[in-house]
């Protein structure tokens, strides 16, 4: 029976030896959080894995009406331009800021994920953000504004780099510089 105890103290002894030294691989700097290079593979899993649920699970707001109107659509067009979204994600035509190249985790091109998620989510992601990430929360921006945006993502597919030039461009007479 004696081997039992011993072999029980065996795998508590390994376990506090395993959590010093993964503390220390954190604490003591040895874990790498430089943007120049991807994430470890298991690193970027967990993120991921955490994101989705996490979203999934705070994402309970509805859209206030259809998000098929395409006046709502084009008006989310010229706030996803106005808002700075085109620096991080591009759009329909256009390049992405070179500096958000060296964004880790990176930048997602919004027409390759709209398929696999839901209005909700889109709108809590541009709300709230997503923390530890170079993605922003827009909870200064109107709802009514942020639902057209999510109007537009859902939508960015489709959208031809002709029709996002269109609907982004800025209102003739805005300002000064914009109407000469
Ligand atoms: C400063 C750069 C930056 C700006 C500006 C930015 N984003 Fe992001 N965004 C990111 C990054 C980085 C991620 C990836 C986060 C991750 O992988 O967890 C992301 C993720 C997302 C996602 C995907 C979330 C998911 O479920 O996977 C959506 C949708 C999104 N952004 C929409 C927008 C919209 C719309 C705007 C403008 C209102 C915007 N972003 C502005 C950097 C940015």
């Amino acid at each position: 029976m004696r081997w039992k105890g011993r072999l029980l103290a065996l795998i508590g002894f390994i376990a506090i030896v395993g959590s010093i030294v993964g503390a220390g691989y954190f604490l003591f700097g040895f874990y790498n959080v430089a943007a120049s290079q991807a994430e470890p593979d298991v690193v970027a899993w967990a993120l991921a894995r955490t994101r989705a649920a996490s979203v999934d699970r705070h994402a309970t707001q509805r859209p206030p009406g259809s998000l098929d109107d395409p006046a709502i659509v084009r008006a989310g067009a010229r706030a996803y331009t106005e808002r700075g979204c085109v620096n991080c994600h591009g759009a329909p035509g256009v390049g992405w800021g070179k500096w958000s190249e060296g964004l880790r985790p990176y930048p997602p091109d919004l027409k390759n994920i709209v398929k696999d998620r839901e209005p909700r989510q889109l709108f809590w992601v541009v709300k709230h953000g997503i923390g530890m990430t170079g993605m922003p929360a827009f909870g200064y921006v109107d709802d009514k504004e942020i639902w057209t945006i999510v109007a537009f993502v859902s939508k960015i597919a489709a959208v031809t780099p002709e029709e996002f030039k269109a609907w982004s461009a800025p209102t003739p007479g805005a300002t000064p510089s914009e109407a000469r």
